[in-house]
């Protein structure tokens, strides 16, 4: 299929239209920001990383039993997706204390979670991504109450298939973000993408960070970090 008019250009991908209303190809910008865009700048090869990693792992959600957007991967930063319509929800699953919410709930970053924690943020950038809960989503009419049972049984099911993919790896996932979809029939699947600047990975061993917070942080050696946490996925497969 081939990409016809930008119909979106985020903070780190562009979205096109197709020749056919139900599918959309997607392209991975090598652009970032951090703290709701306050913060700029370009890790280069991030594109083609995020595309590989994002599709690598879709699939094998799909493999056990979690429905996607993922079509197929057209080229290095180009993927045909389904047309979904967002829920304007970032859902974060963690499984150790980290970022905002160590910030929040004044906790040491890594410490280890019982069991994961979900939480839901409103997708909204004008206010700045507000932490919200099920019957503020449900008053705002951004899901119902079954779809936000859905969304919760899914992300939790994808934090269970990640975590062990991660860990055949040598890496642990601390936490991640995931975004859901509406398909023309009303279907929920996972959308968006998965890659570092959506979760937090650690080495196993020295906890060393291999993800955006790099960049975040300014702790350097952030292509470097997409590099390997790329090639760890791809020698484990
Ligand atoms: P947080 O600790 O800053 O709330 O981030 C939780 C996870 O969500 C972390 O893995 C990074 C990811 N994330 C995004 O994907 N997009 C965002 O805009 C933010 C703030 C976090």
């Amino acid at each position: 299929m081939e990409k016809q008019e930008l119909l979106y250009e985020g903070k780190a991908k562009k979205v096109y239209a197709t020749q056919d209303p139900k599918f959309l190809i997607v392209a991975y910008k090598d652009d970032t920001t951090a703290f709701n865009g306050l913060k700029k700048g370009t890790i280069q090869g991030k594109g083609v990383i995020n595309n590989r990693m994002s599709n690598l792992l879709m699939s094998r959600l799909e493999q056990q039993g979690i429905p996607t957007h993922l079509v197929e991967e057209l080229n290095d930063r180009e993927t045909l997706v389904k047309k979904v319509s967002i829920v304007p929800l970032e859902v974060i699953v963690r499984n150790i204390a980290a970022g905002s919410f160590s910030k929040r709930y004044g906790v040491e970053e890594g410490v280890v979670f019982d069991a994961p924690t979900l939480e839901f943020s409103y997708k909204n950038d004008a206010l700045g991504d507000p932490l919200l809960n099920d019957d503020h989503a449900v008053a705002l009419g951004l899901a119902s109450r079954e779809e936000l049972a859905l969304i919760q049984t899914y992300a939790l099911a994808v934090n269970k298939v990640l975590g062990r993919i991660w860990a055949e790896c040598g890496v642990i996932l601390v936490d991640f973000k995931v975004e859901f979809g509406r398909l023309g029939d009303g279907a929920i699947v996972l959308a968006d993408e998965i890659s570092p600047d959506t979760c937090r990975l650690w080495d196993a061993k020295t906890h060393e960070k291999l993800d955006k917070d790099r960049f975040r942080r300014d702790l350097g050696g952030v292509e470097a970090a997409y590099v390997q946490v790329m090639e760890r996925l791809a020698n484990s497969l």
